[in-house]
């Protein structure tokens, strides 16, 4: 069904313990870091995408812009995303319900293009590990495809509670199939839950004050936005302060990075818009290295 490409750089496979967990977030900024810290042809590729918009060019990957654009891969969006679906559901469904198989022959030619010129290659996955990829093969997923091509594999996991589980089965089914974990990235940190809670209260306060000064005719004083405002996980979640060593201390990989919760408004990749305090996060990781993870014996 798919002719594994011949694979000659170094390169990195970014999966997840779900989708909306922080792929592209964490792709993007590992490709940008890598460039900082010295490559100058980074390569990207998102296998396959679902969800896509339809432009005049046919259908575009928001994910596939945002990645291309962090690494500034001169790379055409169909080569950097050969497979593309409009209706935002797993590959294998929305491949099922296009009528429309998957053409795996295109992402080996993409691959092996990437390979050619580029001086690593990032992919980022598709949801978690075992999203099907095939209508007429369910149970071929994420996890054969990375298990194929090789490649080290970073996690992306969420910080709070939940995923000590997630995390620790997407590790041990990635090392069962033979695939080497370079890393994980912690995404979503609220760096000091009790504090973000204060500043929540705080800002609840002085809205309602805004409010009835409002109602009074009294002129409102602006409300300073903060990442309290925004925040996508639970202030009060305390699992945040023990996750990071319990994480580390279950799956024996390292935590590459642990990126902050930032405001919505400023995290917007596909727009090409990144805040510095997720770069500057990811970019504490020197990634070449990363690149150089250690196959498993007797591979690589
Ligand atoms: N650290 C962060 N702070 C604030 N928002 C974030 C952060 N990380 C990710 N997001 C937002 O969360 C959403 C999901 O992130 P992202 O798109 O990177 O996930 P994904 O794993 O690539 O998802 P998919 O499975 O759809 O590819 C996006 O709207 C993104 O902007
Ligand atoms: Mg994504």
């Amino acid at each position: 069904m798919f002719r594994a490409p011949k694979l000659t750089k170094p390169g990195l496979f970014i999966t997840a313990t779900d989708t909306g967990v922080g792929k592209t977030v964490a792709t993007c900024a590992i490709a940008w870091q890598l460039r900082q810290q010295g490559l100058s042809r980074v390569g990207v590729c998102k296998p396959m995408a679902s969800g896509c918009r339809r432009d005049r060019e046919g259908l575009v990957s928001e994910d596939a812009e945002a990645i291309a654009h962090f690494a500034d891969c001169r790379q055409p969006l169909n080569i950097i995303n050969p497979i593309r679906y409009a209706r935002p559901l797993a590959p294998a469904v929305a491949a099922d319900q296009a009528q429309e198989p998957p053409d795996f022959d295109a992402l080996t030619r993409s691959l092996e293009l990437l390979d050619a010129t580029q001086e690593c290659v990032l992919i980022e996955g598709v949801g978690g590990l075992l999203v099907p990829l095939h209508p007429k093969k369910p149970q071929w997923t994420v996890l054969d495809l990375i298990a194929l091509l090789g490649y080290p594999v970073v996690v992306v996991c969420r910080a709070g509670l939940g995923t000590l589980n997630h995390t620790a089965m997407t590790v041990r089914l990635l090392r069962e199939a033979g695939c080497t974990v370079a890393g994980l990235i912690i995404n979503g940190y609220v760096p000091d839950p009790g504090e973000a809670m204060a500043t929540a209260v705080k800002q609840s306060a002085q809205r309602e004050a805004n409010q009835s000064d409002k109602e009074t005719g009294a002129v409102a004083a602006p409300v300073k936005a903060s990442s309290a405002d925004t925040l996508q996980a639970d202030p009060r979640d305390d699992s945040m302060t023990t996750n990071r060593i319990w994480l580390q201390k279950m799956n024996h990989a390292p935590i590459l990075a642990t990126i902050p919760v930032c405001p919505a408004t400023s995290v917007a990749p596909e727009k090409g818009r990144l805040p510095d305090a997720i770069l500057d996060a990811v970019g504490l990781t020197y990634w070449p290295d990363v690149l150089r993870s250690p196959l498993p014996l007797g591979e690589g």
